[in-house]
């Protein structure tokens, strides 16, 4: 035994799929020796290297970062580079694809739809004059207080764990989902950016953020804090608040709080709430 806690021995319990040749999916058992530190996608490798060569995932940075080896392990979606094996206290590593994803071949999910929720929300600075953007003649400035605004956010890899974890999103495939909505606040929240018009046709659309029942499973399995619950909670903040300027201006009744009271993430500090007036 080269650990010091944790069975020495664990069964990795695979689901397998091939589209070209198997008619659904299969669960395949795999008996690794469990070395001091191994992680999930190490496991994986030694299966692959020793046992099976046709088992396939998608990985590539190996330490929390690429946002490409999300898996469904022990019944939450997480990375399995950033999972020891002994930290799941279990004899039994039980790994499927994410949920809410279409299946390329055994753990690799199909990442097409996911990326097109992204590109919905236009994740990138707009600024009015295009020319400027295009060849500005000078930099953005931000102060730390404008930083502070969206960089939560921007801590996004794209793993697509919360879009697995996301029970409206396992309903309506059509759901923009907590991913892309999250990121249509850490561009709208930029102070450099001049775009959150531009992005408000599909954020407050019948398959925008009023389609989240604030279940918040997103923000549990986040491997980064991000926090995409907070952040659809600030989109719909910001649009009550905006649409209550409109009656101070017709009903002279002023604005004095917010209406909902941001979710604090234990993981990073609170970002304040802004108001989008672009
Ligand atoms: S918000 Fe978190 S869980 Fe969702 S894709 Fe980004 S890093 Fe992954
Ligand atoms: S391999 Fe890059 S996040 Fe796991």
């Amino acid at each position: 035994m080269s650990q010091t806690s944790g069975p020495s021995e664990v069964v990795f319990d695979v689901l397998r799929y091939n589209p070209e040749k198997d008619a659904k999916p299969y669960r395949q058992e795999f008996t690794v020796a469990v070395t001091k530190g191994m992680t999930v996608l190490d496991g994986l490798v030694w299966i692959k290297e020793n046992l099976d060569p046709t088992l396939s995932w998608r990985s590539s940075c190996r330490m929390g970062v690429c946002g490409s080896c999300g898996m469904f392990i022990n019944g939450l979606p997480r990375l399995a580079c950033a999972n020891q094996v002994a930290h799941l206290h279990s004899d039994r590593v039980v790994i499927k694809p994410l949920p809410n994803f279409d299946i390329i071949k055994d753990l690799v999910p199909d990442l097409e739809a996911f990326f097109t929720r992204h590109r919905t929300v236009k994740p990138y600075l707009i600024r009015r004059a295009v020319e400027e953007q295009n060849q500005p003649t000078s930099e953005y400035f931000q102060s730390p207080q404008e930083l502070v605004q969206y960089i939560q956010f921007a801590y996004c890899i794209k793993c697509g764990l919360c879009l697995s974890a996301c029970p409206t999103v396992a309903t309506d495939d059509r759901y923009l989902g907590p991913q892309a909505l999250a990121q249509a606040w850490r561009y709208s929240a930029d102070a450099r950016d001049e775009g959150g018009k531009d992005r408000e046709q599909e954020v407050y659309s019948s398959h925008g953020v009023f389609r989240c029942h604030f279940a918040g499973a997103c923000s549990e399995v986040c491997p980064k804090g991000v926090d995409p619950a907070f952040a659809i909670q600030l989109l719909k903040q910001d649009l009550f608040k905006r649409k209550l300027s409109g009656c101070k201006e017709q009903h002279g009744s002023p604005v004095t709080a917010p209406i909902t009271e941001a979710k604090e993430n234990p993981k990073i500090p609170k970002a304040p709430a802004p108001t989008l007036t672009k």
